[in-house]
């Protein structure tokens, strides 16, 4: 982290930086500390629920990662693959037996009339708009008929690799602005087999590109409410684009959820003395953009001029990819945040449950609950528009419970309001201000939900945004964490609509090779397997948990030895940690789905050399490219 140059040695600005330093230099926080509150009962003094990972007591299996495949299947691991090393290379590194290759990377045509990437432009908007977009993260594959179609989403871009070729490394003008809106957003796309390698079906009537432009439906209790009203929509009910998706969920009825996270970077101020109402600051919206500039094209994205344009984006956007004609709609049930993913499961009532995620420093982890039940094969489109939207507070002693945001338990005067403000609803109801939650994944063989807590480097030091305190304690156990860790929690009587859970911590990320105290992490790592900073979750069908990474990768003091982002493979059972795959240079690993018969697992590398120093996937000199690869066993049979 200490090389902040581009590739000709220069310093990169602001813009470059990653949206945990942007968000440092755009949102300073109040010096003051909350060390008074500090609750003492850090799991490093308390055991867990399933006794299976604590720090300091309890018996762990040593060593498992460093057991061949055979070795680890001999000792009865579900691991039965050979760890791979970390590793600094620039070059994706998968276990033995197991191969892998590009599906698509930024700016590959989905369509024959497109160009193929020119690494001197980089591509133009119109390119672009017919192109794969920028730095793919969740992702979703569906089956029809045989056919099978990738839904992924493109959540942002790296301004010194899009702009790379111009010597400012900034936008310049409308095309490049249009250039970068294109590159944001969801690519849908038709992939087939061939030659043994996956690849995008160009021309394929399923393949579509939604953008920064593409029209959406604002759906649920917010939709028309006076704060969502622009001179362009005085219905407050049809709104333009859906940018910086990251994860991503999908439903039971075929389709897609793309959830919208760091929106409020694309926003700036024409009037630099505008005062900025406090719901802007607690979502970050200032009076800069972090560099794209789109309000210089765009007049949108100004907000002296449509201070409710804002109010329009921080949701999860639910898209049928079979309907490429359909119009994807923003699902204002499930709260206006920045969105992580959306886990979807049915619960035992019928019930759609959905767990999200605010990653933010001291934002907070949510549940919705739909009033209707789930009918296979039925109209199911209003499960996502009716139902309670509910914070988590988790207590010392292992339980917790899920805090309901409505009028009454929050003060605010409406559900569309608590929609469109739920950061401050769930302030109101004081539920637990968390450590970053990123992805939430639910086990498919039982009930138990698991969520990344990427790291937090203000716990037990500054208030959240919105000046809620964050004290050390729970599943948020280490002040100034640095590496991240997993909770998991299980609803009361195996139902995920009860207001009870209990939970522990799977992981406690950290660099036992460097440090002896709580930093050195939970009983399941150890130097074969450490890593840091979990973000994307996803569980296979056997129940394996997959955990991706997107964290520090100097390589050096705290977090020496960890090498690159990488993806581990996690036993929720036995709590075995083993690493399945190390990323190029300066990537993050995200998003993944596999083929109905598990023989192919896709997975997405994010952002390589966002600090100018990869060339991956094509070497040489090229123009380092985030790509969707296909991972594969060299005997074809299932993966992991
Ligand atoms: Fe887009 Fe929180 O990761
Ligand atoms: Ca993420
Ligand atoms: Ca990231
Ligand atoms: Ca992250």
């Amino acid at each position: 982290m200490t090389d902040r140059r581009n590739t000709r040695g220069e310093p990169l600005e602001a813009a470059e930086l990653s949206f945990d330093g942007l968000d440092e230099l755009n949102d300073p926080r109040a010096e003051e500390t909350d060390f008074d509150r500090v609750v003492e009962d850090s799991v490093t003094r308390r055991g867990f629920l399933g006794g299976v990972v604590a720090v300091g007591t309890g018996a762990f299996l040593t060593g498992t990662a460093v057991l061949t495949a055979d070795e680890a299947r001999a000792a009865g691991s579900r691991l039965a693959f050979t760890a791979v090393p970390a590793g600094t290379e620039d070059a994706v590194r998968v276990p033995e037996g197991y191969n892998w290759h590009v599906v698509v990377r930024w700016g590959d045509p989905l369509w024959s009339k497109g160009k193929p990437f020119d690494p001197a432009t980089r591509g133009t908007g119109a390119s672009q708009e017919l192109a794969f977009g920028d730095n793919t993260d969740g992702m979703a594959l569906f089956q029809l008929g045989g056919r099978s179609i990738l839904a992924v989403n493109n959540e942002y871009t790296n301004r010194s690799i899009v702009y790379g070729m111009r010597d400012s490394m900034k936008p310049e003008n409308a095309d490049d602005v249009r250039k970068g809106k294109a590159a944001h957003g969801v690519s849908v796309m038709e992939v087939a087999q061939s030659g043994g390698k996956w690849q995008v079906v160009e021309d394929s009537p399923f393949n579509r590109r939604i953008t920064a432009d593409t029209p959406m439906e604002i759906a649920g209790p917010a939709a028309g409410h006076n704060l969502l009203k622009t001179g362009a929509d005085p219905s407050g009910t049809r709104s333009l684009g859906t940018w910086n998706n990251c994860g991503n969920g999908r439903t039971p009825w075929g389709t897609y959820l793309a959830c919208e996270e760091n929106f409020n970077g694309y926003f700036s101020s024409s009037d630099a003395a505008l005062p900025l109402p406090p719901a802007f600051k607690r979502y970050g919206i200032r009076h800069k953009d972090w560099g794209y500039a789109w309000a210089t094209a765009d007049v949108r994205f100004d907000i002296a001029k449509h201070p409710n344009e804002p109010h329009r984006a921080g949701y999860v956007v639910e898209i049928d990819p079979l309907d490429p004609k359909s119009t994807p709609k923003k699902r204002t049930a499930l709260g206006r945040m920045k969105h992580e993913n959306a886990e979807l499961v049915v619960a035992a009532n019928g019930r759609i449950v959905v767990y999200m995620g605010d990653d933010e420093r001291g934002e907070y982890l949510y549940r919705y609950v739909s009033h209707g039940v789930y009918a296979a094969g039925g109209k199911n489109d209003g499960l996502l528009d009716r139902g309670t939207l509910y914070a988590a507070r988790f207590k010392a002693d292992g339980t917790g419970e899920w805090l309901a945001l409505t009028p009454q338990t929050t003060g605010m005067a409406s559900q569309a309001e608590i929609c469109i403000h739920t950061r401050m609803a769930a302030s109101a109801v004081k539920a637990t201000t968390m450590d970053r939650p990123e992805w939430v994944a639910a086990n498919p063989h039982k009930a138990e939900v698991y969520c990344a807590l990427t790291n937090n480097k203000n716990r037990g030091r500054k208030p959240n945004a919105g000046g809620d305190p964050t004290p050390v304690g729970g599943p948020n156990p280490r002040a100034g964490n640095k590496y991240g860790q997993i909770v998991r929690w299980r609803p009361a009587n195996g139902n995920h609509t009860a207001r009870n859970f209990a939970w522990d911590l799977f992981v406690l990320a950290g660099n036992p090779a460097v440090h002896e105290d709580d930093r050195k992490g939970s009983k399941n790592v150890n130097p074969g397997n450490f890593f840091n900073s979990p973000d994307g979750l996803a569980f296979d069908s056997r129940g394996l948990l997959w955990i991706q990474t997107d964290g520090n990768y100097s390589n050096a003091r705290d977090f020496a030895g960890m090498g690159n982002n990488q993806m581990l493979i996690g036993d929720p059972a036995t709590g075995e940690i083993k690493r399945f795959l190390v990323g190029p240079k300066e990537c993050e690993i995200t998003g993944i789905a596999f083929s109905g018969d598990r023989r192919t697992a896709f997975v997405g590398v994010q952002h390589p050399g966002e600090r100018g120093n990869s060339r991956w996937p094509d070497g040489g000199d090229s123009v380092p490219r985030s790509a969707v690869i296909a991972i594969s066993r060299d005997d074809g049979t299932a993966i992991g």
